[in-house]
């Protein structure tokens, strides 16, 4: 079964083609990071429109690259969410109107379970069950995955998702959107125990996450620094340091947490954050002391993208899953409302 799987949520057009034989076959994204990043976040409206332009020339361009026609798709994948209602509908509106024309299947995809499956598209997949660690702009989430759609949330943020709590805290260091890789690249620089910031809600029980007290110290930090003339880009690098560091640890706490209390040995990372050099490291060395094992997609499927979106549509299509002719979508979805296959 080929599938088209298109990815709208935000502010990257993903358009993918997966193949349930052959794999994935092409694979191209527009991000829309520059006509973002002069507001500092992503402005709603623009996202909208810049999909619509995108998507199209897009669609063209990965049938070019797999050398397909539109007659070989069997099927159309498309996020509906959670996301953006505007931006969603752009992707909803575009896969039903094909799938209408050409007489094929369409079917809407979850974008937490696209981010959460891409790992299955690497050389070496992960095996149900495992853990999944979902960190992304809008979701950080602790779920014990027995297979697609058999989801049981362990815990999540009270507050800021940890993608999130990245990007405000970088606005509020002056450094530019998104934050989570500038602060990424400025923490290499960094200098180890300069500063030591908080690991929230690690010293009680649970498996829930807050991060947005942390936000707050490392702005009070940085605020210090710069009112006592300390504004340097060495104390820039040694405050992100610190900040990444805490929120790594405190993940990676969780995640052990988590593996003990299921009594499972496998964990998937997924979402924008997982693309995070220091976390990978991190879950690496302790799954290892617990002789289990990490798992987690190229970099390119860490942030959002059209393969994740085609692959996990493709399984549920496979298992006789499609949508109606309408075109609805949700700002707001519970991934453990998803039909187990
Ligand atoms: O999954 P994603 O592309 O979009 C959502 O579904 O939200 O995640 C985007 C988030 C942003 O908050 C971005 O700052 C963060 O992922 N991110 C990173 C890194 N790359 C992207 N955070 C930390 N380190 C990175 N290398
Ligand atoms: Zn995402």
């Amino acid at each position: 079964m080929l599938v088209l799987g298109l990815e709208t949520s935000c502010d990257e057009t993903g358009v993918a083609l997966y193949d349930s034989e052959r794999g994935l076959l092409a694979d191209a994204l527009f991000s829309q990071i520059d006509l973002h990043r002069a507001y500092g976040g992503v402005v709603p409206e623009l996202a909208s429109r810049d999909h619509v332009k995108r998507m199209l020339p897009l669609i063209r361009q990965v049938l070019d690259e797999a050398g397909c026609v539109a007659t070989d798709i069997d099927a159309i994948a498309y996020t509906a969410g959670p996301g953006l209602v505007g931006a969603l509908l752009v992707g909803a509106s575009c896969a039903q109107a094909l799938a209408f024309a050409w007489d094929i299947p369409a079917i809407g995809v979850h974008h937490m379970e696209g981010h959460l499956l891409a790992p299955m598209l690497e050389p070496a997949p992960p095996a149900f069950p495992f853990v999944a660690l979902l960190v992304s702009g809008g979701h950080t989430q602790l779920v014990r995955v027995d297979g697609i759609g058999q989801y049981q949330l362990l815990g999540e943020s009270l507050d800021d998702a940890a993608g999130e709590a990245f990007d405000k805290t970088a606005k509020l260091m002056g450094l530019r959107y998104p934050g989570g890789p500038e602060i990424a690249r400025l923490a290499e620089r960094g200098t180890p125990g300069r500063f030591v910031f908080p690991r929230p809600m690690t010293d009680r029980p649970g498996l829930d996450f807050s991060f947005s007290g942390l936000k707050t110290f490392t702005l009070n930090t940085w605020q210090q620094c710069q009112s006592s003339g300390d504004d340097s880009e060495q104390t820039r690098c040694d405050v992100a340091l610190a900040f990444q560091q805490a929120v790594v640890e405190t993940l990676t706490i969780k995640c052990r947490r988590a593996l003990k209390q299921t009594g499972l040995s496998s964990l998937v990372i997924a979402g924008g954050v997982s693309a995070n050099r220091a976390l990978r490291t991190s879950l690496e060395d302790m799954t290892a002391a617990l002789k289990g094992n990490v798992f987690y997609a190229r970099p390119a499927f860490c942030t959002d993208n059209g393969a994740m979106i085609a692959y996990a549509g493709c399984q549920r299509l496979l298992a006789g899953q499609h949508e109606e002719l309408a075109i609805s979508v949700q700002a707001r979805w519970p991934m453990e409302q998803l039909p187990a296959l």
